[in-house]
């Protein structure tokens, strides 16, 4: 029998994982604060079910896949009412991109069954899922939502203990901050920057892992050769961005890349594009 999973918040992300549910012959129900059942209607063809009450469009789920506004005070008011409206054995997932499930998770006499599941955009390409328990996130709850993500084609994640912003995203404001300086400071332009980039790490890191990249880039004696070489001499000081120079990085992207809808829609279908061609390499080169 198929099973039932609702998404909550019908934007960027709720949409991404309706279509994956969708596929994989889940029984959608979508939520949303904002009357959008005719788009809904539309976009998928009559086959998800929009609900504007977020406690009737729970009462069967399965599972919930929460993809409201990254704000606190809203995710825990939406658990909240999915402890009290959801069967007792539904697993509540948020995917949210930076706060931790023990926040959201906090007085919600269900938080054994409340994790993070988050996604990367865009969530319908890329296979990452983080799956980021809390600690009163039952083993079972992280079991479930580790084998509903690989059904759905994912390759999920298991963040062992929970830090705000998870590892992906840390990972990558870590690396933007450094960017952000070097444009402001004049060091090099965001438009070369990017192709320093794609001709580098961007190209490392979609091959093998940074780790990897390490074992391999120290010979044949491996992470040990490198860490005592090169790596050791890695020790200057990186630099902070100032956010009243975030106009240089404005002016420069805009300059490069082009604004307006069609614009980005061109250039994100041939992000797309590229993205599953290197997946679809990575799966033959296995
Ligand atoms: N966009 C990304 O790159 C990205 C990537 C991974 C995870 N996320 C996370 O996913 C979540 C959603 O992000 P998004 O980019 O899809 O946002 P979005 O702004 O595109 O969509 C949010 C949707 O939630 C609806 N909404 C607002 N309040 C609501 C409520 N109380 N109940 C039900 N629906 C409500 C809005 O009407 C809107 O349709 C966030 O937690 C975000 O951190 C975003």
């Amino acid at each position: 029998m198929s099973k039932n999973v609702t998404i909550i918040g019908g934007g960027v992300i709720g949409l991404a994982w309706t279509r994956k549910f969708l596929e994989k012959g889940w029984n959608v129900h979508l939520n949303d604060s904002q009357d959008i059942s005719a788009f809904i209607e539309k976009e998928f063809n009559g086959k998800v079910k929009f609900f504007h009450d977020l406690a009737e469009s729970v009462k069967d789920a399965d599972y919930v896949q929460e993809c409201g506004p990254e704000r606190l005070p809203i995710k825990q008011d939406i658990f909240k009412i999915l402890a009290q409206h959801a069967p007792t054995h539904a697993i509540f997932a948020s995917s949210s991109s930076s706060i931790v499930s023990s926040e959201i998770a906090e007085n919600n006499p269900a938080a054994d069954r409340i994790l993070i599941g988050h996604p990367f955009n865009p969530a319908n390409i890329m296979p990452l899922v983080e799956v980021v328990p809390n600690p009163k996130t039952s083993k079972d709850t992280v079991n479930t939502a580790m084998q509903i993500y690989s059904e759905l084609g994912y390759e999920p994640a298991l963040i062992q203990k929970e830090i705000a912003g998870f590892v992906a995203n840390r990972l990558q404001i870590a690396f933007l901050n450094e960017c952000y300086y070097l444009v402001e400071q004049g060091i090099i332009d965001a438009a070369d920057l990017d192709k320093l980039v794609l001709n580098s790490l961007g190209l490392r890191w979609s091959t093998v892992g940074p780790f990897e990249g390490e074992h391999l880039g120290g010979g044949a004696q491996g992470i040990s050769h490198l860490l005592s070489g090169v790596g050791s001499n890695m020790n200057f000081q990186l630099g902070t961005p100032d956010p009243t120079k975030a106009h240089i990085l404005i002016e420069q992207t805009e300059k490069a890349y082009g604004v307006g809808e069609e614009n980005w829609k061109k250039r994100s279908e041939k992000r797309d594009q590229l993205t599953e061609e290197i997946l679809k390499l990575r799966k033959q080169t296995k």
